[in-house]
């Protein structure tokens, strides 16, 4: 088995054990593929002996309109990790300033081209929080900050109104700021905490990617039963995640004291099971739902 940056060698400990591991180690939705990509992939298959179109002009005219920014300001890449490499390939950066911990791929991009990597180690007593004199680190010789909203692995977020003093700053001191929103939308009120609305106020750039938990979405919102809606938005609490990462078994983290588990494999088991419990009572409820929809008038 070898040890990688992002994402675990399932393959290698299936080769070496001859079984498959609880993968704990990519912030991926447990959910499987959402219908809609299945079908999507499925549609496309065709046509998978050509190169898609190399600018994506469909894909980003409907990103446009779901994520109300200009087509021509998005850059489609293969996965959020192949864009951090193509921007500091692009950028080359001589210095750049990190939070520490954060998402691996920052450093290991950066790294790839020589850039001097300076982590601002983030402090237990703040609660991992970024803290005041984040901005302070920011000074004249650094050319690129990644700031991760909300952190991996901390789920720290950083308030909007400090989002915009750091892209301030960075703007003062002829930094990039690239912001990781990657998991924003796992918040209820993402809507509000994106940084949306600063784009074109300095110079930033925000990552987004799919990896999400969208997998039921479509389902809920169909049935729109309140019962099921409140189910749907508990599941979605960040804590269920923290209790399952595996990370705070070896260090301690913050969540841990209320944590009713003796173990994340423990909280994954329990989680699968309510999820499984959850799946079978939407597809039931959507197959009563359809065929009340189906007896005529
Ligand atoms: C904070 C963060 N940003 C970006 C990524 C990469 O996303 P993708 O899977 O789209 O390459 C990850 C993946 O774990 C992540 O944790």
């Amino acid at each position: 088995m070898e040890q990688l940056v992002h994402g675990g060698d399932w393959a290698g400990y299936r080769a070496q054990f001859g079984r498959d591991a609880l993968d704990f180690s990519a912030n991926v939705s447990p959910l499987g593929l959402p219908e809609g990509v299945a079908k999507a992939i499925t549609a496309a298959l065709p046509t998978a002996d050509r190169y898609p179109d190399p600018l994506c002009r469909e894909l980003r005219a409907k990103l446009a309109l779901h994520e109300g920014v200009p087509a021509d300001h998005i850059l489609c890449g293969n996965g959020a990790a192949d864009l951090i490499f193509r921007l500091v390939w692009a950028r080359k950066p001589r210095r750049a300033l990190v939070t520490a911990p954060t998402f691996a791929e920052y450093a290991a991009a950066l790294e790839t081209i020589g850039c001097t990597v300076e982590r601002f180690i983030l402090q237990a007593a703040d609660d991992f929080a970024v803290p005041e004199a984040f901005l302070s680190a920011i000074d004249d010789r650094v050319d690129l900050v990644f700031l991760c909203q909300p952190n991996n692995p901390t789920g720290q977020l950083t308030p909007p109104d400090f989002v915009a003093r750091i892209l301030q700053r960075c703007t003062a001191c002829g930094a990039l700021l690239v912001l990781d929103e990657c998991f924003l939308d796992f918040l209820p009120d993402h809507a509000q905490l994106t940084a949306k609305p600063l784009l074109g106020s300095g110079d930033l750039l925000i990552l987004k990617a799919f990896t999400k938990l969208y997998a039921l979405r479509e389902k809920v919102h169909q049935l729109n039963s309140p019962d099921l809606n409140y189910v749907w938005r508990f599941m979605q609490s960040s804590d269920h995640f923290y209790y399952m990462a595996t990370k705070w078994f070896s260090d301690g983290d913050v969540h841990s004291y209320f944590n009713p588990y003796g173990s994340p494999y423990e909280a994954f088991v329990n989680y699968m099971n309510v999820l499984s419990d959850f799946e079978i009572q939407i597809q039931r409820r959507l197959e009563a739902y359809q065929n009340k929809q189906a007896v005529p008038a």
